[in-house]
């Protein structure tokens, strides 16, 4: 009659113990499960990015990466613009880019990781109503398909103007109206405007 007992013990307790590791891996296999639906937070990560001559787009780009939390990035130009790269009233270097269709100014650096990024403010000055070329060699260098672009800039007076030209050159992306600022934005003037896009 012991012999019986111990075994039907014995019996219970390796059941109760092949129930126990079963429901130890029920809760692994369902987390498992629910990461394949959703896409981990890591890849719809914002990105603020920027070019700036002389610092009013920097000031503007800094406020929107403090106002969405997002990762700041400053397009670097290989050779820097000098003073006199930039003296409009004169055959200046700038101009000189503006007017020719091919220029394409190197970058120093790039972005690591740009797959982690589903939404991208992209800021610049205005240069002859136009994005600097060094804008476009930024957009050539990258595949943006899928990604939000929100293009924003400063500039003295000319409004953003028309984005069809580096809409062009990123096939597949989703870019949203774009906002001009003028240099002194305070970040109150650009979280409302950050806010008001709905993100
Ligand atoms: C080569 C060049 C061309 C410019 N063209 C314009 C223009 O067409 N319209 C305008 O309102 N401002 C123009 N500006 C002024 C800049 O857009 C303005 O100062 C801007 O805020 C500079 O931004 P940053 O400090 O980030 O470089 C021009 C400036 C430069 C250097």
């Amino acid at each position: 009659m012991k012999k019986l007992l111990l075994l039907l013990l014995s019996v219970v307790i390796i059941i109760s113990m092949v129930g126990c590791a079963a429901d130890n891996t029920a809760p692994d296999a369902e987390t498992a499960a629910e990461q394949a639906e959703e896409p981990p937070a890591l890849f719809n990560k914002t990105l603020v990015v920027y070019f700036s001559a002389t610092g009013n787009t920097r000031n503007v780009a800094q406020n929107i990466a403090s106002a969405t939390n997002a990762d700041l990035h400053e397009i670097v130009p290989e050779i820097p613009y000098t003073d006199a790269d930039l003296d409009y009233n004169s055959d200046c270097r700038a101009n000189r880019e503006q007017n020719d269709d091919m220029a394409r100014p190197a970058i120093n650096g790039s972005i690591e990781n740009m797959e982690q990024y589903e939404t991208m403010f992209l800021g610049y000055p205005i240069w002859w109503g136009n994005a600097p070329k060094i804008i476009f060699t930024f957009l050539e260098s990258y595949d943006f398909s899928g990604k939000t672009i929100i293009p924003f800039c400063t500039s003295g007076s000319s409004p953003i103007g028309s984005t069809a030209a580096m809409q062009s050159v990123t096939p597949g992306a989703n870019w949203l109206d774009g906002h001009r600022f003028s240099g002194g934005s305070s970040s109150d003037v650009v979280m409302e405007w950050v806010n008001g896009l709905g993100l």
